[in-house]
């Protein structure tokens, strides 16, 4: 069975993607089994740059291919912030609860209460001698207080998908794995080693 390590730390984004890929014949790891290996400095200007850096990291250094995703929210009334300093936005110390509660304060800063936005996700998928392959998708939405919802984590519960009711974080994980910006740009690079299983060959 060809083995996949998802390139990712954060334990939502694991959850996340192991669910997505059951099934799929993959033996997926992540990096919660490699706790020493040191954490990629995302300091790319973009998504796809982010994902490739940390995706081409950990294929080199495990000897295994790897997955990685940069992904984050752009706000149109914000000129497209967070973006790629999603996970940082506001600081580091700060919960997610307390990074939508900026975001909204934000907003409410620029005299809105709501805005077009939409999550974006780059995927890629590296190869121990540094091939990379790249799929990138968008989830289009509005970001609108007040936070509502227990699922999903980050920015969930004040985004609204235009494709589904209420927030994204009143979505079941199904759901919100079907209409995602990272389902959309899994399913994807499943498609694609569907056609090119040699991509996870030795
Ligand atoms: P990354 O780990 O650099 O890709 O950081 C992405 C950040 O964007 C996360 O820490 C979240 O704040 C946000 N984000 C990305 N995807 C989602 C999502 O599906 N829901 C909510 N927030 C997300």
């Amino acid at each position: 069975m060809p083995t996949l390590v998802l390139a990712t730390r954060n334990a939502g984004k694991v959850r996340e993607l192991a669910e997505m890929l059951a099934g799929s014949g993959i033996d997926v790891r992540s990096l919660a089994e490699w706790p020493d290996l040191a954490d990629v400095v995302e300091d790319a200007d973009t998504f796809a740059g982010n994902a490739t850096k940390k995706a081409v990291a950990t294929a080199t250094a495990l000897g295994l291919p790897a997955l990685a995703d940069d992904s984050g929210l752009v706000v149109d009334a914000l000129d497209g912030r967070p973006g790629v300093y999603s996970a940082r936005y506001g600081g580091p110390g700060l919960t997610d609860p307390e990074r939508c509660e900026r975001l909204l304060a934000e907003l409410a800063d620029h005299g809105q209460t709501s805005s077009a936005a939409r999550f974006r996700c780059a995927m890629a998928l590296a190869r121990p001698d540094g091939a990379v392959v790249l799929r990138e998708a968008a989830w289009e939405g509005t970001v609108r207080g007040p936070r509502r919802g227990e699922n999903g984590f980050g920015y969930d519960p004040v985004f609204e998908p235009a494709d589904a009711d209420g927030t994204a974080a009143q979505l079941d994980s199904p759901t919100k794995n079907r209409l995602s910006h990272r389902g959309q740009a899994l399913a994807l690079m499943v498609a694609l080693l569907r056609d090119q299983p040699e991509l996870l060959a030795d």
